[in-house]
């Protein structure tokens, strides 16, 4: 039967309905100490990229840990402050932003606000100006390496759009000393996502405590040299770099260097904390023998498999008898669209309708990217606490449920949906 941290996930289903995002509370707080512990012998801050998952229960949970945060947008600003970070714990990232986001950043003064290009720059030191205040920026570098995963989550290398190339950063901090408004925090860069080799993190460490060391010796101090996340999981237990391999590395080209080191991961914190619980709706057999498990979870729910042909192992919630043997089957779910497969070819136990099944690692970049396509409303979110922490006894009594899991986001309902609308 498959538990987390000790709760029957067949409970949680039973109160919540299915589909449901369960997270596991002890396994996020394990990641982010191991993390930090790795970190340990450099002065280091730990910006939780936001956009993995933002849900506020998440977020106070990972603050409590000593977290601070990555925001990519807005909304994501508001939500850091909503959770309880502070402005000057909240780095801002992203490669558009708009002028209400640059003054909001700014009025609130930010730890830093990465900036995209010269352009960008521009429009902050305005902004900052105009505002009275002088707004703390890091210039992020496009190093162009490849980070050796998916190509629409490599984002450093110069046939992308993100960041400027290490000349027109050096050039632009020449800039930023002759404007009072401006003030030069630090560098970032970040190449990509689910990267699973050590290589091009550490490349791109090397070039960013090299282009720090260059600036220092022309008289710009900065404070921290941000290498972004992109640490990855294994989605299908294969071996991965550990915490400590991603510190060694890392620490390894930045170890003499004065400057604080800023990492801003999410899927390695919250990536395997996190299981999408469904119910089996129909099984079926194809006129031309190809069978499919038909389930009440989708590509509105879990849009990687759609997106990125994305590998998620999927599991019954009871184990089979020892004497069944397994079937292959597409797991797919019911949105009109053939792209709408959670699983290709996995061997199941036999299903029947009404069983449960456990979408594994999906964590992060799993509720965040769900929609309502289809009008399907958004899944709700359950966090398990195993061990009883301040946060739980803190809460409404109300709010804990019999084996300490809670909801921490409701079910959307069609009102939900519909309060926006004519
Ligand atoms: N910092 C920046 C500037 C980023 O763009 C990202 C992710 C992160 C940090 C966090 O990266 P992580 O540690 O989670 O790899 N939706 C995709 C992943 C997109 C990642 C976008 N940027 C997926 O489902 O695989």
């Amino acid at each position: 039967m498959f538990v987390c941290d000790d709760v029957p996930v067949a409970d949680i289903a039973r109160d919540a309905g299915t589909p449901v995002y369960v997270y596991s509370a002890g396994a996020i707080r394990d990641a982010y100490t191991s993390l930090d512990r790795a970190l340990a012998g450099h002065p280091h801050a730990i910006h939780y990229a936001l956009k993995a998952q933002s849900t506020l229960a998440i977020l106070r949970l990972l603050r409590g840990l000593g977290s601070a945060a990555d925001a990519n947008s807005g909304g994501e600003i508001d939500v850091a402050l909503r959770a309880g970070f502070l402005p000057s714990e909240i780095v801002f990232s992203g490669v558009g932003k708009t002028s209400e986001e640059i003054e909001r950043a700014v009025a609130l003064g930010v730890k830093t606000i990465n900036v995209e290009s010269a352009g960008e720059l521009q429009r902050i030191e305005q902004t900052a100006t105009r505002l009275g205040t002088r707004a703390r920026v890091a210039l992020r570098i496009n190093p162009d390496i490849d980070p050796e995963s998916h190509p629409h989550i490599s984002t450093g290398m110069k046939t992308t759009k993100f960041g400027m190339s290490t000349r027109e950063a050096m050039s632009l901090f020449g800039v930023i000393g002759r404007r009072p408004s401006l003030e030069a925090a630090g560098l970032h860069v970040h190449i990509g996502s689910q990267i699973t080799s050590l290589e091009p993190l550490r490349k791109a460490a090397a070039l960013a405590a090299g282009m720090a060391r260059d600036l220092r010796h022309a008289g710009v101090s900065l404070d921290h040299v941000d290498v972004g996340g992109g640490l990855g999981i294994s989605y299908d237990a294969s071996p991965v770099p550990t915490f400590e391999a991603y510190a060694r590395t890392i620490l390894g080209e930045l170890r003499h260097s004065p400057v604080q080191l800023l990492v801003e991961p999410g899927r390695a914190l919250l990536g395997s904390a996190g299981i999408l619980v469904t119910r089996v709706l129909d099984v079926k057999t194809q006129h031309g023998g190809k069978r499919f498990v038909v389930v009440d979870a989708s590509m509105t729910e879990l849009l990687r498999p759609a997106l990125y042909q994305a590998f998620h192992r999927i599991q019954p919630v009871s184990e089979a008898g020892p004497s069944e043997p397994p079937e292959t089957a597409d797991v797919v779910g019911p949105v009109c669209e053939t792209s709408d497969t959670l699983g290709v070819d996995r061997a199941l136990p036999r299903l029947a309708v009404g069983d449960l099944l456990v979408i594994r690692d999906t964590g992060a970049y799993g509720f965040v990217m769900a929609s309502n396509y289809n009008r399907r409303p958004l899944p709700p979110e359950v966090l398990v606490e195993s061990r009883p922490s301040t946060e739980l006894r803190a809460g409404p009594s109300t709010a804990l449920r019999a084996g300490a899991w809670r909801i921490i986001r409701r079910r959307q309902t069609i009102e939900d949906q519909l309060a926006l609308e004519e």
